[in-house]
């Protein structure tokens, strides 16, 4: 029997191996608020920790704790916690792990929300964050060396796919004393190990491709058991809980992640290949293709390049997208990425609605950007669904 079973292996089985309810195969959605005890010298163990075991849902549930599994499994991890979104994991871990004076160091191309931490939260709790352009590895070098207690890093980003090396910058990071967060939503356990290349904790948005059905959020957080600790004792008390039907929901999506993942990287590359070669786009932003700035870096650290890519059309502007998107009939045009089908927008409508047009543009994010989150559709019919929609631009 293999030691180590295959990421495929893993994604069916980890978190699932002992049955919880008379031989039930499949994990139950255990809806209950608190768990009873007869014992009271072993309710007052598990209550102390000392015992497994679960007191109330908003701590600890079994059916969120096997979704949790799953994912501290696939990303080889010592310790893991979840939370109710994406965002309830990374504010948890932010508010955590930081104290009134520490600096953050991290990216501009981080996802809307989480550079909002950085912009307008952190700094009322004297918190300060220094974003560095994302592709600048010697300015982030430089100034986590300044000192800092964090770096965080998204990579590849949400919606340009840029990419950080993530072992070049943990090291520096290392050796600042710094703790360093990689948002792994977009790579996915699947394609990207951060915890591999150097990272103490990885996180993700599990309300996209972890999921994959785009019925439920969540969010996953794991890595060093000390610092997985700190946040869970955070999370239980701002009460940002994952809910057990979205776990399960989470839970059974996942069972096909890296079934899924493997048509998303061979779709999103077949895709990526056809744009570039079209005459009326601009330009084509994907890590698996030869001409993206970060090319070399993701074929070192990533097993596969994802699902995300992104276009700029040759006719910049909101307009020309508002033109396109009715006419492809494979793809949701809504502010989501990751799931089965194929998701289309701006990031005008999506990632980066907080922002003016002026600051997209500050980020190089241009007016007729299109994120594409490739589905597990065929890819024949994605394509030719593209041709017909950009036929207008003859
Ligand atoms: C890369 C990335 N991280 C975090 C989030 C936040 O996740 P959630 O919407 O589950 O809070 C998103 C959401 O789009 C994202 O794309």
């Amino acid at each position: 029997m293999n030691e180590k079973p295959h990421l495929g292996t893993r994604t069916v089985w980890a978190g699932e191996e002992e049955y919880l309810l008379q031989g039930a195969t499949q994990v139950p959605v255990v809806h209950s608020v608190a768990f009873g005890y007869r014992d009271m010298d072993e309710w007052l163990q598990v209550a102390l920790g000392q015992k497994e075991g679960h007191i109330y849902s908003r701590n600890t549930n079994p059916t969120v704790h096997a979704f949790e599994e799953k994912v501290r499994n696939l990303e080889d991890a010592e310790a893991v916690t979840s939370a109710a979104t994406g965002m309830g994991v990374i504010s948890s871990a932010l508010f955590a792990l930081l104290a009134p004076g520490d600096r953050v160091v991290s990216v501009k191309d981080t996802y809307g929300g989480t550079s909002v931490m950085f912009s307008e939260f952190l700094p009322k709790f004297g918190i300060s964050a220094t974003l560095c352009e994302t592709t600048d590895h010697t300015q982030i070098m430089a100034e986590v060396a300044k000192g800092c207690r964090m770096l965080y890093l998204e990579s590849p980003t949400n919606p340009t796919t840029k990419i950080s090396d993530i072992a070049l910058l943990a090291q520096a990071a290392k050796a600042a004393g710094a703790i360093v967060i990689v948002d792994n939503t977009f790579a996915t356990p699947i394609n990207q190990t951060p915890l591999h290349l150097g990272a103490d904790l990885v996180l993700h948005s599990a309300t996209k491709f972890l999921g994959g059905h785009a019925d439920a959020l969540g969010g996953v957080i794991c890595g060093r058991k000390d610092l997985i600790q700190q946040i869970y004792h955070f999370r239980e008390i701002n009460g940002a809980t994952l809910h057990p039907m979205a776990a399960y929901l989470l839970l059974r999506g996942m069972k096909t992640l890296d079934l899924r993942i493997q048509r998303q990287n061979d779709n999103a590359l077949q895709i990526a290949r056809f744009l570039e070669s079209h005459p009326a786009i601009a330009r084509v932003y994907y890590p698996g293709l030869a001409s993206h700035e970060g090319h070399e870096i993701a074929r070192r650290q990533m097993r596969g390049f994802g699902g995300m890519l992104s276009f700029m059309l040759k006719e910049d502007s909101l307009d020309a997208v508002s033109r396109l998107l009715p006419r492809l009939r494979f793809a949701h045009a809504a502010a989501n990425l990751g799931a089965v089908e194929t998701i289309v927008g701006p990031p005008a409508t999506t990632s980066h609605v907080e922002c003016t047009r002026e600051e997209r543009a500050q980020l190089g994010i241009p007016e007729s950007l299109i994120r594409y989150s490739t589905g597990i559709e065929h890819v024949g019919d994605l394509i030719a669904d593209l041709q017909h929609g950009l036929a207008i631009f003859r």
